[in-house]
C-alpha cells in the first residue's frame, strides 16, 4: 500500500464512529439515489457493495431486495452500521477476493474519486460481475469551493487543524480524474464498459442547518482524527465555533453528483 494510501486507510479507521453518526445520514440520500438510477431490478440479485463505508450502499440494495456482499478497504467502517449490516470482507477494490464472474451487479458510492487508477478499478468490478450484469458507481462533480466548506476549514484551522497530506492529494490530483460526466464516461469505457450513461444533478441531502453542516463535515475522515484528539471542552467549543461562523443563514450543502450506469458486455 502506498503512503497515502495507507494514510487514507488510517484516517477512515479514525473516523469510522463519527462517519457512522453524521456523514452516513448524508450519503445515505447519495445511496439511495444511486440504486434507484439501476438500469435493471436488483431484486433478488447477488451485489457486490464496494467502499462499502458504514453501509449506506448496502442498506439502499437490501432495501431494492438485493442480495449483498460488502468489501472495503477498512475493517473499521465496516465494522459500523449495527446487525442489519450486510455480510463483509476487507478488501482493496484494485484486486476483489472474488472470482470472475460472481456476482449479478456491483456498486461503488464515492470510491472511485478516491483511487489513483479508477480505470483499473472499474474494470475490476466489470471482471467480477457476470455478463451483461450492471454497474453503478458515484463520485462529486467538480464545483466551486463551497462557501460552508471554506467556513468549516477556518474554524478548524484556528484550533490547529492541518488538511493532512493524503486528502490534499486526493482533492488535487485524483478527484479531478473522474469528477467531470464525460471523464467518467471515458474511465467506464476504458475499463471495457458498454451501455455507458452518466447522470449529473444536485441532491438535496439535508445539509440545511448549520448544526447538520457542523456535525457533518467535522466528521469526514479529514477532520474526523483531528476532532477526535481535542479534549471534550474544545471540541465542543470548536462545533461552537463552526456553527456561529456559518449563521443561521447558511446556504444549503447540495452536492452535484456524477451517478455512473453501464453493463458489462
Ligand atoms: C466516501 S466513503 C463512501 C462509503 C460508502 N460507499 C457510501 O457511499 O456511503 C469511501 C469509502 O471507500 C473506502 N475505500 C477507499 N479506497 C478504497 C479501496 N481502494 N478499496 C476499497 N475501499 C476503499 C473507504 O475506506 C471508505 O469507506
Amino acid at each position: 500500500m502506498s503512503r497515502e494510501r495507507g494514510s487514507l486507510a488510517q484516517a477512515y479507521a479514525a473516523s469510522a464512529p463519527a462517519w457512522a453518526e453524521a456523514p452516513s445520514r448524508i450519503y445515505q440520500v447519495l445511496a439511495d439515489a444511486l440504486v434507484a438510477g439501476a438500469p435493471v431490478s436488483l431484486a433478488g440479485r447477488h451485489v457486490a457493495d464496494l467502499g462499502a463505508g458504514t453501509g449506506t450502499v448496502s442498506r439502499a440494495l437490501i432495501g431494492a431486495g438485493a442480495r449483498v456482499v460488502a468489501f472495503d478497504l477498512v475493517a473499521e467502517m465496516l465494522a459500523q452500521g449495527g446487525p442489519g449490516r450486510a455480510p463483509g470482507a476487507v478488501a482493496d477494490l484494485a484486486a476483489l477476493p472474488v472470482t470472475a464472474d460472481a456476482v449479478d451487479a456491483a456498486v461503488a458510492g464515492f470510491v472511485l474519486n478516491h483511487l489513483h487508477d479508477p480505470t483499473a478499478a472499474v474494470a475490476e468490478m466489470a471482471r467480477v460481475v457476470r455478463s451483461g450484469g450492471p454497474v453503478l458507481a458515484s463520485t462529486f462533480a467538480a464545483q466551486p469551493r463551497h462557501r460552508a466548506k471554506v467556513v468549516v476549514e477556518e474554524a478548524a484551522a484556528a484550533f490547529g487543524y492541518i488538511e493532512p497530506p493524503w486528502y490534499t492529494e486526493m482533492k488535487v490530483e485524483v478527484e479531478p480524474r473522474t469528477a467531470r460526466a464525460d471523464r467518467l464516461a471515458a474511465v467506464a469505457t476504458a475499463a471495457g464498459l458498454v451501455d455507458v450513461a452518466v447522470d449529473e444533478r444536485a441532491v438535496n441531502v439535508g445539509a440545511d442547518t448549520p448544526e447538520v453542516i457542523a456535525a457533518y463535515r467535522l466528521s469526514m475522515a479529514q477532520f474526523a482524527p483531528f476532532v477526535a484528539g481535542l479534549d471534550d471542552q474544545r471540541r465542543q467549543a470548536l462545533h461552537a465555533a463552526v456553527i456561529e461562523a456559518l449563521g443561521p443563514d447558511v446556504e444549503p450543502i447540495r452536492p452535484v453528483v456524477l451517478f455512473l450506469a453501464a453493463h458489462v458486455p
